[in-house]
């Protein structure tokens, strides 16, 4: 059942044309360090580049490495009273994923998106290095693109996508990306 939900919401995105008006949007993001001595964030913030065009910012310094091994997982949650989990809930292997990317899931999607807004640019593992800032990872200017939301079944409304990485089977860090869908805006 979760599989052929990320199929489908794959297919779909591969499927969509760029449209006009935005229809969705970022209104806030979170970056938050569960183990404080894992992770800093010197950067973590939203911009306005231009009419309703809203980016992400982000510079995560890690503080312990080197990292070998990192689980992470990606939730969805839609806002009612509250948030409650929405639809996608996927835990994987990054750096089996960075060694063997699998098109057919939701981490793969993401990848692609924030890759080009990024210094991602190598597999595990992230070792201690002289320069540090080769280990940091930043997201600049990353902005949600209509693609992303159009056709799936994403009912207006307020949003928050968890990102969580894991090392040694601990939470260590958290992104959560608040925004908000209006599919009426569409056409
Ligand atoms: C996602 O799944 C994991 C493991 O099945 C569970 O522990 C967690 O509570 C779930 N999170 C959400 C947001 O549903
Ligand atoms: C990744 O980026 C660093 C820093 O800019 C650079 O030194 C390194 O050669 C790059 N590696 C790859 C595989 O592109
Ligand atoms: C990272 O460290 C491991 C062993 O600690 C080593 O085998 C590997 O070559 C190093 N990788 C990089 C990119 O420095």
């Amino acid at each position: 059942m979760r599989f052929t939900m990320v199929r489908l919401f794959w297919t779909i995105l591969l499927t969509l044309e760029h449209r006009g008006e935005s229809i969705t949007r970022h209104t806030n993001v979170k970056c938050e360090a569960l183990d404080k001595s894992f992770a800093e964030f010197p950067v973590c913030n939203l911009k306005v580049l231009g009419r309703g065009v809203i980016a992400e910012n982000m510079h995560i310094k890690l503080l312990k490495l080197p990292v070998q091994k990192i689980s992470v997982n990606i939730a969805v949650y839609k806002k009612l009273s509250g948030y409650h989990p929405f639809l996608f809930n996927v835990t994987a292997d990054l750096c089996h994923y960075l060694k063997h990317p699998n098109p057919m899931n939701l981490l793969h999607y993401i990848y692609t998106a924030v890759k080009p807004f990024s210094n991602f640019n190598h597999s595990c593992p992230y070792n201690v290095s002289t320069n540090l800032i080769y280990h940091d990872i930043v997201v600049k200017d990353f902005v949600l693109s209509d693609q992303m939301f159009a056709k799936i079944p994403y009912p207006k409304g307020n949003y928050m996508l968890s990102i969580k990485f894991a090392t040694d089977d601990v939470w260590r860090i958290r992104l959560n990306t608040y925004f908000d869908v209006d599919l009426e805006k569409q056409n």
